[in-house]
């Protein structure tokens, strides 16, 4: 059965067929171009408010034409039959595989059957349903590329909404699993001093989420070496944030490609937000966005602040 996903889900698979355009044709002077995309998913997709089918990210990446990806490797724990099929056609012919197993297990292997293109562009998505992937991946993708100027590029789901959820702080108890869930992806448990706070009150939900953004950004820049990183908040048409988007990269072409596709998102999320609240209602007629200030920046890079409560522990920091 296909599986049905929020307006957010569209505007995020946007994005992505946006960057894979620009990224392939930026690199269309090279022989090779290389996707990961570490949590590959389902089939079947479609928008649960219209009603239409959505193609899945391995689809969008194998449908870069200008020029197309040379290799592709689509990593799925649990569909991977299915979407191996469904995806059969489009692969014929290329060097694109979907390998069943735990990206988190299997990325070193993965890695390693393409060292012999580690020179080349490549570009990871890394898209979970919840705090999935663990920092020794990232740190697997980020040096990879060792010796080269440009690291594997980065596009991460991370769900900071979702640690506001497991840590309680109404006096119930946080389950260990969730703990290590947390810290095996930031790599440190120092974000314990983000929920510190917010067990003493010193923190808003929103302010620890918003730390928890910086600390994981912070890390990206400055453990793993990312010369920037990117984030932009997704919220349901009910204005209930859901994930962060972030994105890692040292090259400068991908800087500005992303700055501008998060800048047109800043302006046409908040009215993708409108249309379905309307099309819920029933509202027929299409609105009409004035843009006033078409040519003013929503969205501007900003360096991550130093971690919420002081420097690392060097000792974590890996
Ligand atoms: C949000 S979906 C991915 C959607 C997909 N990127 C798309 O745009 O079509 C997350 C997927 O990750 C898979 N998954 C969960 N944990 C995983 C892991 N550790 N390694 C690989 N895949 C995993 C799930 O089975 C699920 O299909």
């Amino acid at each position: 059965m296909a599986r049905a996903w929020g307006f957010w889900t569209r505007w995020k698979l946007e994005i992505l067929a946006n960057y894979l355009d620009a990224f392939s044709t930026a690199a269309s002077g090279l022989s090779e171009r290389v996707y990961l995309d570490l949590f590959a998913g389902e089939a079947d997709n479609i928008d649960r408010d219209t009603g239409e089918p959505l193609r899945g990210s391995a689809e969008v990446a194998l449908d870069v034409k200008d020029p197309p990806f040379t290799r592709l490797r689509f990593i799925e724990l649990e569909h991977a039959e299915e979407l191996r099929q469904e995806l059969a056609p489009k692969m014929a012919g290329r060097d694109a595989q979907v390998l069943e197993g735990n990206c988190n297990e299997i990325i070193v292997d993965v890695l390693e059957a393409l060292r012999s293109q580690k020179w080349a562009p490549t570009f990871a998505f890394l898209d979970p349903n919840g705090p999935d992937y663990s920092w020794s991946t990232l740190v697997a993708l980020a040096g990879f590329k060792k010796g080269s100027p440009y690291k594997v590029e980065l596009w991460i789901l991370f769900p900071e909404p979702m640690f506001v959820r497991f840590l309680r702080v109404d006096g119930g108890t946080v389950r260990p699993e969730d703990r290590e869930r947390i810290s095996a992806m930031f790599g440190t448990d120092t974000w314990v001093r983000i929920y510190e706070a917010r067990l003493s009150r010193g923190l808003t939900p929103s302010e620890a989420r918003g730390e928890y953004v910086n600390l994981m950004r912070w890390r990206l820049e400055n453990v793993l070496g990312y010369r920037w990183t990117h984030t932009f908040e997704v919220r349901t048409e009910r204005d209930k944030p859901i994930y962060h988007m972030i994105f890692a990269t040292d090259n400068e072409a991908g800087n500005d490609i992303m700055t501008y596709l998060y800048n047109r998102a800043a302006r046409e999320f908040p009215k993708m937000r409108l249309e379905v609240i309307d099309r819920k209602k029933g509202y027929t007629e299409q609105r009409l966005f004035e843009d006033v200030d078409r040519d003013r920046a929503l969205y501007e890079y900003e360096p991550p602040l130093p971690p919420f409560g002081g420097p690392e522990r060097s000792s974590a920091n890996n």
